[in-house]
């Protein structure tokens, strides 16, 4: 096991050290994660090279509102720091020993803290991130040429998960094409590679992080579970957790909830949330609190009535199988191709023991879309931590501490019936994965135990 959740000391874990400013509702996490998290990423650079990291911009509505902040995960994992207009230079040869690692923060002054509230000063810049110096932003340019002047590679940080849409330029991006502009003899490094390594395997803070992410959707999920009736509407659902993950120091989801019930089960975005209830109907949910910028990603399948239906609970049972197998399967040395590739097996297996497929069905199927992708057709685990679907060497043979989510599902649009289960379990040198949410509920049985009693 990786560690156990059970018998901790409070006082122990990083995310209860009291409530010291951090200008976000989670407690502050220990730097010694940041310092390390810097530390790991020098050990990747070549020499005679700096490496920048530019925070996230807030991003517009209309008029003058703005999307609540999110910070890029890159600066975060590399600083802890989670303010707009930050950024968080690394030049580990860099001659004045201040400057091998330097934030650039926005000036902080009495306007702002009495409009905005308190952001980082220097000191507190330096109690989150472990970096000692610190500039405010309007010094950047003549700094930065200086540091540039002594290096021959700058480390840009491109976003490159293989599913990101680009259509929006970013903060990061607009420094690449400015940086490319004002230092075209320069050699131009990927920081990307580096991040996806480092961030797939979580360390024990990063651990502790999202099993307490797993616990706040724990405790959304026992609320629900006797607030679900015939005639409730999803949203009714929906806002039960947001109070839940709130009222436990998450900023809400980790990702848009998918709150639906019968058909809408069979429409994998399903994200309205808008339809009542109904009696008879199974209702699925996939639902994560986010803690610290950390994310949970979780899916039950309850009955609306607090009784499943025997045809359902078949669906359910084998849904529950596949996943009971195919998380078996996330062990050191197996990649994630090969694994899609057993799971599919799994899968088959159980629809051909429900009558969905036949024999004939997979003789005559097309090898890149066999026979059970219509009723499963996406993918089985994918890299969870900062991002939810989190970066990560998607070829590669999979290493003890990444993170990955396990979730089949059967989706049958005719039997008005969708059924996924997902679980966040951690890769462990040897034997299982420990799983993040072995505490919620997911056997049939208990489920409508606890929906009745
Ligand atoms: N909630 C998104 C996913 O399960 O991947
Ligand atoms: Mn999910
Ligand atoms: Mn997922």
């Amino acid at each position: 096991m990786f560690f156990s959740s059970k018998g901790r000391d409070p006082k122990t874990i990083p995310y209860f050290q009291g409530s010291e400013f951090t200008g976000m509702k989670y407690n502050r996490i220990d730097k010694k994660l940041f310092i390390k998290n810097r530390q790991d990423f020098m050990d990747h650079m070549e020499t005679s090279s700096l490496a920048v990291f530019n925070s996230n911009d807030i991003y517009p509505i209309s008029a003058d509102s703005t999307f609540p902040f999110q910070q890029h995960r890159d600066i975060l994992f590399l600083s802890g720091v989670d303010q707009e207009e930050s950024i968080l230079v690394i030049s580990p040869n860099a001659t004045n020993a201040e400057h091998r690692e330097v934030l650039f923060l926005r000036e902080t002054n009495e306007h702002i803290s009495i409009w905005e509230g308190e952001k980082l000063n220097k000191e507190a810049a330096f109690e989150v991130s472990g970096i000692k110096t610190v500039y405010w932003l309007q010094d950047f340019e003549r700094i930065f040429n200086q540091m540039m002047s002594e290096v021959d590679n700058i480390y840009l940080n491109k976003n490159e998960h293989l599913r990101a849409d680009t259509t929006v330029q970013t903060r990061e991006d607009r420094f690449i094409e400015k940086v490319r502009n004002d230092y075209p003899t320069h050699q131009v490094k990927r920081s990307a590679p580096i991040m996806h390594q480092l961030r797939s395997i979580k360390n024990e803070l990063e651990i502790e992080l999202m099993q307490k992410a797993c616990d706040i959707t724990k405790s959304g999920i026992e609320r629900i579970l006797k607030f679900i009736k015939p005639d409730v509407w999803e949203y009714e659902i929906e806002a039960e957790l947001i109070h839940e993950f709130i009222r436990r120091r998450s900023r809400g989801f980790a990702y848009t909830p998918i709150i639906a019930s019968g058909h809408n089960a069979c429409v994998l975005h399903y994200i309205e949330n808008n339809a009542q209830c109904k009696d008879g109907e199974v209702i699925l949910m996939d639902v994560g609190a986010e803690y610290a910028n950390y994310a949970s990603d979780l899916t039950r399948c309850f009955p609306v009535g607090g009784r499943f239906t025997k045809r359902q609970k078949d669906v359910y049972n084998a849904v529950l199988h596949v996943k009971n197998e195919a998380q078996k399967l996330l062990k050191p040395g197996i990649t994630l191709p090969d694994y899609h590739i057993e799971v599919g097996k799994i899968m088959e297996g159980e629809l051909l023991k429900l009558k969905l497929i036949d024999q004939t069905d997979i003789k005559n199927q097309d090898p890149k879309w066999p026979a059970y992708k219509k009723y499963f057709m996406h993918g089985t685990s994918h890299y969870i931590g900062l991002d939810t679907h989190d970066v990560g060497p998607w070829n590669e043979a999979i290493k003890p501490g990444m993170v990955f989510t396990c979730e089949p599902g059967i989706y049958i649009p005719d039997e008005n019936l969708g059924v996924r289960l997902e679980d966040d379990l951690v890769v462990q040198d040897s034997g299982d994965p420990f799983n993040l949410m072995a505490d919620i509920p997911i056997e049939a049985d208990h489920i409508e135990e606890l929906m009745n009693s």
